[in-house]
């Protein structure tokens, strides 16, 4: 019988050679990070970045992440300030991505920019994604290997779902270990933070002040969607209807499994629960549930970037 997932590979010295080829050819492949999966393409290259805005169906009016192995690498590209340098000694490599201004010199193209003078820049720690990295002599713009404004892929099996054939190759590491995308953190100004992720605001106000934004609707970043991460079924917060086809995301040791009942983390741990999030919204959805309602998840830590995400899927 023929291998459907043929496209996926393991991380051998064969499924790396094929990643550099493709890489190096202007081809998009699917990659394994620390936080989800990402469609990864040369970020010097015009046909790469188109490639990746074709793929995603992304408004172009959305900039790219652009992603680094060291610290060498991005002096040509960004524009360096202090705020920078503190939060990189603390954070990175990590789940934390920095808007930068954009350095006149930069080959970054202007694209995977949304046309912008600014750059989101990354350090990924995943190891598989770092090896890549070392091999090429460009940095990877990456955005999230989903279709736009759908659920973050946490696995290799999810992207194959996304994109099918369409990719040459996916390697496969594995479940991503946090689960939801890097906080994004503007250091053009005054530090704000853009989009909230595992590393919380609290965790960098001891490093640097920040304007702590209490509403969480004014989190924002240009081209970001209004409905954003979702499942692609309704998504309600606030009340527990029941319903045959009605799933329902909980949180806590009060409840338990039970057949339309999942629960992100049943020892109450918020870092847990952030890590099955996309996976279970997932599941939820190809189990063939009609309707998603959500139960109350605390509002601290790792909470606050759950609650952005469901808030956002539910609009
Ligand atoms: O964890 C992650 O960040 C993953 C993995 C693959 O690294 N990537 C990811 O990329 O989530 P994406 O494209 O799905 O989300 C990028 C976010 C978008 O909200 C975008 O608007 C914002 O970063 N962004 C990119 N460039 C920006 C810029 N110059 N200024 C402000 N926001 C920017
Ligand atoms: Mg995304």
């Amino acid at each position: 019988m023929k291998n459907i997932y043929s496209n996926i590979y393991s991380f051998n010295k064969k499924g790396l050679n094929k990643t550099i080829k493709n890489l190096n050819n202007e081809n998009i492949v699917g990659l394994p990070t620390e936080t989800v999966y990402g469609l990864a393409g040369n970020a010097y290259s015009i046909r790469a970045i188109n490639k990746i805005f074709k793929l995603k169906k992304r408004p172009k009016k959305n900039p790219l992440i652009i992603h680094y192995n060291s610290i060498k690498d991005i002096r040509n590209d960004v524009l360096l300030n202090n705020n920078f340098f503190k939060l990189y000694k603390k954070f990175c490599p990590g789940p934390l991505t920095f808007i930068l201004k954009k350095n006149k010199k930069s080959k970054i193209t202007s694209s995977a920019l949304a046309n912008l003078n600014t750059v989101a820049i990354r350090f990924p720690s995943n190891r598989i994604i770092k090896t890549i990295l070392k091999f090429i002599e460009f940095p990877l713009a990456m955005p999230s290997a989903n279709l736009s404004s759908g659920l973050s892929p946490v696995c290799a099996l999810d992207v194959f779902e996304e994109f099918k054939k369409k990719l040459k190759i996916i390697i496969n590491g594995g479940k991503s270990k946090i689960g939801i995308e890097s906080t994004v953190i503007d250091l053009t100004s005054k530090p704000k933070i853009l989009r909230p992720g595992i590393i919380g605001a609290n965790e960098i106000n001891k490093i640097l002040k920040i304007n702590l934004v209490k509403k969480r609707s004014k989190i924002k970043s240009p081209g970001m969607l209004k409905k954003h991460y979702s499942p692609g079924i309704p998504v309600i917060i606030g009340k527990m209807k029941k319903g045959p086809s009605h799933a329902f995301i909980v949180f806590g040791k009060k409840y338990k499994n039970s057949n339309n009942y999942f629960n992100l983390s049943k020892k109450a741990d918020l870092k847990e629960a952030a890590s099955n999030l996309y996976k279970i919204m997932r599941k939820i959805k190809k189990d063939g549930y009609k309707k998603i309602f959500v139960g109350k998840i605390p509002n601290i830590g790792p909470g606050i970037a759950i609650n952005d995400r469901l808030k956002r899927a539910s609009k």
